[in-house]
């Protein structure tokens, strides 16, 4: 799990480790709990001094993110913070590693608007198995105007489109199923995949666009009993699939009869133009075997928790009542402002997508002006930059960059298989002054991370204003 965690800049090599270590928890794959090795079986295993070991693990006791007991070794543990630190110092690092903005103020405004509907509410028993109404009546419309007929039947409302996709593994695939994805993907949806114990397998994606003659041949070599794809603004890319790309796809699900999850939590962040003239949905090439889920994180607010659904109103009636085993339904009252924000959606959609193509731009710069090695095609919509790097270096470049209060997801959490080390996804979410200071941290990290000279300041530390 550890990798490449020697770093070459000038920390020791039990600093190095002890950094290691630290990602891995950050990142969640050492959940809080977890019990480490014994020093000695440790320091075996990588070739190093008992000594480094024991000096990383004091290094971890003293971040209060490990505690020790004599006889039953070391366990990961959550840091305490405590309740009168200055906000400063509570407050999370430069957060390069959630693709989410926070909420425009017209998410607040359809608060209040709901106030009185939401009183209604309060005399019906609340549980919505398949959403409210008004709310699956507007998502229709949307799907309708952007050229996939819809009808509220067609829709179920969940908690999100992370769930969406839970609730289609549940359905769809068991244990041992194959599941197409592409390489890279959205990291929690390898999760999702994974924790339904069904296998994702890569097809990867070109230099441009997709390979969808690998995707033939994994359907048919593969047989997966699921596909799942993201064809607009495609995360970490950022790519759109073309509409003769669609028919394209649509013809190889068909030939394989394959079932496509296709995720649309993107969709309407096209930041150079308007949803409404893009491709129309995959749905609409192929309304038998696409399944549609879609989610309001991204163009209202992640902490709406809300997302859906959509698909024939046979896989919804299954969707829906798989779904009854473990939740019964989503909170009304997020159900009447999402459905009051979809009661007139263009003016906030717009003004979502003016604000993302601000900080797109802002970060476009800043990477020009402090990594011009770094390549990226700008894309046209989504939340975040795809960026190659000069060499692979992007784990230890994660690790690093936690000393200078930056976190990066390392891009192996995208691959099917780890890898993609030259590989870093930048989001473009944070506010503009942060975005400019993340970018040139990163870059007095990276020059320390490639041993470049003359970046460190007189006291052998990256300078950090
Ligand atoms: C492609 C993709 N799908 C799903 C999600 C999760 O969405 P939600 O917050 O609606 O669960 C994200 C969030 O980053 C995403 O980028």
């Amino acid at each position: 799990m550890l990798g490449e965690w020697r770093d070459q800049g000038n920390r020791s090599g039990s600093a190095g480790l002890a950094a290691g270590i630290r990602l891995l928890m950050f990142d969640g794959q050492l959940p809080p709990g977890t019990t480490l090795p014994a020093e000695r079986e440790l320091a075996a295993a990588l070739g190093v001094s008992r000594t480094l070991v024991a000096t990383a693990w004091d290094l971890l006791r003293e971040d209060g993110l490990i505690v020790s007991r004599r006889g039953s070794g070391s366990r990961t543990t959550l840091p305490a913070t405590p309740a009168n630190a200055p906000f400063q110092e509570r407050n999370q690092p430069l957060d390069l590693a959630t693709a989410a903005p926070g909420a425009l103020p017209g998410v607040g405004v359809a608060v209040d608007a709901v106030r009185a509907a939401f009183a209604v509410e309060l005399s019906n028993h609340g549980y919505l198995g398949y959403g409210l109404n008004v709310l699956r009546e507007r998502l229709a419309d949307r799907f309708t105007a952007r050229g996939l007929p819809t009808t509220p039947d067609q829709v179920l409302v969940t908690n999100g489109a992370h769930h969406a996709l839970a609730l289609v593994l549940r359905a769809m695939a068991g244990p041992g199923d194959r599941v197409l994805v592409e390489q890279p993907t959205y990291n929690n949806a390898l999760e999702a995949i994974r924790s339904a114990h069904a296998i994702p397998v890569p097809v990867p994606m070109p230099e441009q666009g997709w390979d969808l003659e690998g995707v033939d041949v994994v359907l048919r070599q593969a047989a997966p009993r699921l596909a799942y794809m993201i064809v607009d603004f495609h995360n970490p890319t950022g790519r759109r699939l073309d509409a003769a790309g669609r028919e394209q796809l649509a013809a190889i699900l068909r030939r394989a009869r394959t079932p496509v999850v296709i995720d649309e939590t993107l969709v309407e962040l096209d930041l150079d133009g308007n949803p409404l003239d893009g491709p129309p949905p995959m749905g609409s090439f192929e309304p038998g075997l696409v399944i549609t889920v879609g989610s309001a994180s991204k163009s209202h607010w992640g902490g709406l928790r809300l997302g859906w659904i959509r698909a024939s109103d046979e896989i919804i009636g299954r969707l829906a009542a798989s779904r009854r085993a473990f939740d019964l339904g989503s909170p009304v009252f997020e159900q009447l402002v999402l459905a009051q924000l979809y009661a007139d959606p263009e003016p906030l959609l717009r003004e979502r997508r003016a604000e993302m193509a601000a900080t797109r731009h802002v970060m476009v710069d800043a990477l020009r002006e402090h990594c011009p090695t770094w390549s990226f095609e700008i894309p046209r919509g989504g939340l975040s930059l795809w960026c190659e790097l000069p060499e692979p270096i992007g784990t230890r470049l994660a690790v690093a960059a936690q000393s200078v209060g930056v976190r990066l997801a390392p891009a192996s959490r995208f691959s099917a298989h780890g890898g993609l080390d030259r590989w870093l996804r930048l989001p473009y979410t944070l506010p503009a002054p942060l975005l400019t200071e993340a970018v040139r941290r990163l870059a007095g990290v990276a020059a320390v991370v490639t041993g470049s000279p003359g970046t460190l300041g007189s006291d052998g530390l990256i300078p950090v204003a």
